[in-house]
């Protein structure tokens, strides 16, 4: 009885997850899409849940639909998330990484007041991160982790320079992004009705004129998106 009702408590405190794994991973290349590629062993985005069952007990992987049966039967079998005790959706993603979002969101729909969506092509983020995205959300309702730009940037128009933007104000966004579940479901449907599409969750929220609060990301929580950015890691630990 205690038990249970300690449980129900959880449930209610404990974000949901919504890791994102339906991309092709085009400029990857490759036949098997790199969120499902090894590295040290472990598929990348098996990897990147791991890193979060401490913090969640509701997950939903978004998968490319042919790859549904193969990722279900692999997180059976992963002793790690066997001995965690979340429960795990497989389910099939959409055209864009937005509407990937949208059907995970739709998965958890009543069953946790806040979510993380985080990118399986993220392996590399820490503990110290998510525990800050997961703080600042339940204060703001909704935030997000990012990186200062060091390179200079510029608008380009016909290979042409128009101007040079003022970086001292620029960040470069990151995944986990965090949000009270039924203002980002909103959001995500709002979008999808306008026609509107974002790359991250935030620029969703931000449309809707909710606060987003951003908290220090990290360099190592890079988003693998070119074959480089591995052999870039590899180097360096060998
Ligand atoms: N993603 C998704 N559904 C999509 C597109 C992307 O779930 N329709 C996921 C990817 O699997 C990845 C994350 O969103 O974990 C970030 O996207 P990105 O790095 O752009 O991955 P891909 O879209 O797979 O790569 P590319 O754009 O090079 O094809
Ligand atoms: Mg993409």
């Amino acid at each position: 009885m205690v038990e249970d009702r300690i449980y129900e408590n959880k449930l209610r405190l404990l974000p949901g997850l919504v890791l994102v794994a339906a991309g092709k991973g085009q400029r990857f290349g490759g036949d098997v899409p790199k969120q499902f590629r090894l590295v040290e062993g472990t598929p990348i985005y098996l990897k990147a849940l791991l890193k979060f069952v401490s913090f969640t007990d509701q997950i939903v992987i978004v998968v490319p639909r042919d790859w549904e049966g193969q990722i279900s039967d692999q997180v059976m079998e992963c002793p790690a998330l066997a001995r965690a005790n979340v429960s795990i959706q497989v389910v099939p993603g959409g055209k864009t990484r937005q509407e990937s979002v949208l059907r995970g969101l739709k998965c958890l729909r009543d069953k946790c007041t806040h979510v993380l969506i985080h990118d399986a092509a993220r392996p590399f983020v820490c503990s110290s991160l998510i525990t800050r995205v997961i703080s600042a959300m339940l204060e703001y309702g909704a935030a997000i982790p990012m990186e200062p730009v060091t390179d200079t940037v510029k608008r380009v128009e016909d290979n042409m320079v128009v101007r040079t933007l003022d970086r001292s104000s620029l960040r470069s966004a990151q995944t986990p992004q965090g949000s009270e579940l039924r203002q980002l479901l909103k959001a995500s449907e709002r979008a999808a009705e306008d026609g509107f599409i974002g790359t991250d969750e935030s620029s969703l929220l931000e449309r809707e004129g909710l606060p987003v609060r951003a908290v220090e990301g990290d360099k190592q929580n890079i988003k693998i998106t070119w074959k480089e950015d591995l052999d870039w890691r590899n180097d360096n630990e060998a």
